[in-house]
Formats: C-alpha cells, sequence, structure tokens
C-alpha cells in the first residue's frame, strides 16, 4: 500500500499542476473511479509478485553461490516438494481471485447500458450518439432530439449513455478524467456510459490514429448542473438558426453562409436528416464553443484563421478546398455571424 499511497501523492502532485490537467490517474466520475481502482488494485498485485519473486531470487542465488573449495560439490538432488508445489499454486490462485472479483463486478456495471437499449426511452434517461468523423464529434441527444458537434455537455451527477460509432473509419472515443478508451467502428454501434461528479470542462480525444488530423481529434465534455442542463437543453432547442442577427455584419455573413455554407453545415439544433445526411458539424451554438476546430481558443482571429486556411490548421479535413475564395470582408461577415450563433444563457 506504499504504492498506493505514492500513486496517490504522484495524482495530487500532477492534480495540483493546474485545473486543466487531466488523468486517468485524477478521476472525476463513477466510471473513471471503478477504471481506477482496477488499475490501482492490478498494478499493486504485480509490483507485490515481482518484489516477492525478486527477493526469493536474491537470497537463493547468494545463499548457494559456488563458495570456495566446494567446486566439486554436488548438493542434495531434490524432486518434487508438495509443501511447496501447493504454496506456489496455492498463492497465485488466491492472487487471482482477488484481482477477479472486482474485475467482474465492475465489467458488468460499465457494461450496464439496459436504460439506453429500451424500444421506448424513459423521458428522463439521457442517450446520446456519438459519432466519429475525420475530424470532428457529433453528439446526437436522443430525447432531446437535440444535434450539436465538437461540445458534449451532460448533467452531472446523472449517467449519460453513450452510443458510438465511426461515420467514416475506426476512431476511439477516451476522456481520460472521465471515461473510455472505446473503439467507435463504421460497422458496429459500442455502448458504454460515463457520469461526472462535478461541474468543469473535461477534455477527449480520439485515440486510434485516423489520419494526419488524428491528434487534432479532439472535443470537450462540459458537465454542468442538472438545472443548467435543463436550461441548454431548452435553448438549444430554440436554435432553429432563424434567429436574428446581432449586426448588420453578421446578417450579411448570415446570407453568405446560406448560400455557400448550408449544404454541409446546419445551423438547427433539431437537425432531423438521418446521420449519413450531416457530413459536416451543426454549427447552431458555434459562438459557445470552447475551440475552434477542436484546437484552438474560439475568438474572432482564429475563426478567421479557419476560415481562410483550414488545410494549414487541420490537415486533410474535407473543409479543404471547399471554397478558397472568400474576401476578406466576407471572411469578417462570416466570422460575426458564426461567433453569434449562441444558446441563450
Ligand atoms: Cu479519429 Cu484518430
Amino acid at each position: 500500500w506504499r504504492l498506493v499511497s505514492l500513486v496517490s501523492l504522484l495524482a495530487l502532485l500532477l492534480g495540483g499542476c493546474g485545473k486543466d490537467f487531466q488523468s486517468t490517474l485524477i478521476p472525476q466520475g463513477e466510471v473513471a473511479k471503478m477504471q481506477y481502482d482496477l488499475l490501482l488494485l492490478s498494478t499493486a498485485i504485480m509490483v507485490l509478485v515481482v518484489l516477492v519473486v525478486t527477493a526469493i531470487f536474491i537470497y537463493v542465488v547468494v545463499k548457494f553461490r559456488q563458495k570456495k573449495g566446494q567446486e566439486n560439490y554436488i548438493p542434495k538432488q531434490v524432486e518434487g516438494n508438495h509443501k511447496l508445489e501447493i504454496i506456489w499454486t496455492v498463492i497465485p490462485i488466491l492472487l487471482l481471485l482477488v484481482l477477479a472479483v472486482p474485475t467482474v463486478t465492475y465489467t458488468f456495471k460499465l457494461a450496464d447500458v439496459k436504460p439506453a437499449q429500451k424500444q421506448k426511452l424513459d423521458k428522463d434517461t439521457i442517450v446520446i450518439d456519438v459519432s466519429a468523423r475525420l475530424y470532428w464529434w457529433e453528439f446526437a441527444y436522443k430525447n432531446e432530439k437535440i444535434v450539436t458537434s465538437q461540445d458534449m455537455v451532460i448533467p452531472t451527477g446523472k449517467k449519460v449513455y453513450l452510443n458510438l460509432k465511426g461515420a467514416d473509419i475506426k476512431h476511439a472515443f477516451w476522456v481520460p478524467s472521465l471515461a473510455g478508451k472505446i473503439d467507435t467502428n463504421p460497422d458496429n454501434v459500442n455502448m458504454m456510459w460515463l457520469k461526472a461528479d462535478n461541474p468543469g470542462t473535461y477534455n477527449g480525444f480520439c485515440t486510434e490514429l485516423c489520419g494526419p488530423s488524428h491528434a487534432l481529434m479532439q472535443f470537450k465534455v462540459k458537465a454542468v448542473s442538472p438545472e443548467e442542463y435543463e436550461a441548454w437543453t431548452a435553448s438549444m432547442n430554440k436554435l432553429d438558426g432563424k434567429q436574428e442577427t446581432a449586426s448588420a455584419q453578421a446578417e450579411e455573413g448570415k446570407e453568405i453562409f446560406q448560400k455557400s455554407c448550408i449544404g454541409c453545415h446546419a445551423v438547427d439544433a433539431n437537425d432531423a436528416r438521418p446521420a449519413a445526411a450531416r457530413i459536416a458539424p451543426n454549427l447552431a451554438n458555434f459562438g459557445d464553443r470552447e475551440l475552434v476546430a477542436g484546437i484552438v481558443e474560439n475568438n474572432e482571429e482564429n475563426v478567421k484563421q479557419w476560415l481562410k486556411d483550414p488545410e494549414g490548421m487541420k490537415p486533410g479535413n474535407l473543409m479543404t478546398g471547399k471554397y478558397g475564395n472568400l474576401t476578406d470582408e466576407q471572411v469578417d461577415a462570416l466570422t460575426a455571424y458564426l461567433l453569434g450563433l449562441k444558446a441563450e444563457k
């Protein structure tokens, strides 16, 4: 248990490095805690075994080494020792049992997604279809009928069920402080659940090498209080893309958007088209996002940069080359429009 305290101390130290540091070693929810417990338990058992075996090994090597004047000495030859054999069979069995009982128990708990599999979902069950794409993430809330991307908003203290799929190729979903990893495959749906204990923004990653921008395929999980979550879903449901813009420039941006961007990007948070038709990130609440393109802070300068040179910011993304003929005025107008797309507070 010295090791356990050492790891905990390390975790605390790293945790002190700043609130942005997020790790499997600092679990922030039930699933992550279970995974962390198993990690500690199996590491402790392995270290214990290594220490004991190494100690016996050193003892034997030293004690039974060839001594001076014994060059031709042959020690007593032993064949079979029931006591020893029983000991070294029973100890591993016990160790494996100690490891197996919590592992099996937790595996069943983690695999329990029954509430999400009901034909008709209960009203307050939160089920999100997570769709991984080159190189972004879509989150479609089944009960709430909301489609959003890049930022997954969830309430604290509640189980959130995820149906995960890769829309193009294989990716993998991981939020180190909360849960994962799990593959998102194009040909089957993987299911899991997660829960966040505390409000906060948790970093999520793609953890399956999927192309030049794999490392940039990030997302955020925003955990808010249940009340704030209710308010968020209500305000998202008002975003149909027809709401008024704040300025003449934003209005101009809206017109450009309706001509050039709407073919791929929806600004209706209730986008009812089938998943396959939603080929680009839904931008209904783009102004609320933490990041532009999942990589840099969401501000005016970065949005403009993204519109001018998507390939430079995120190599291999599908927006590249779609439109490179925007004038500076058009970029400014689009930026004003996009940053104004927000869910009401
Ligand atoms: Cu998607 Cu790596």
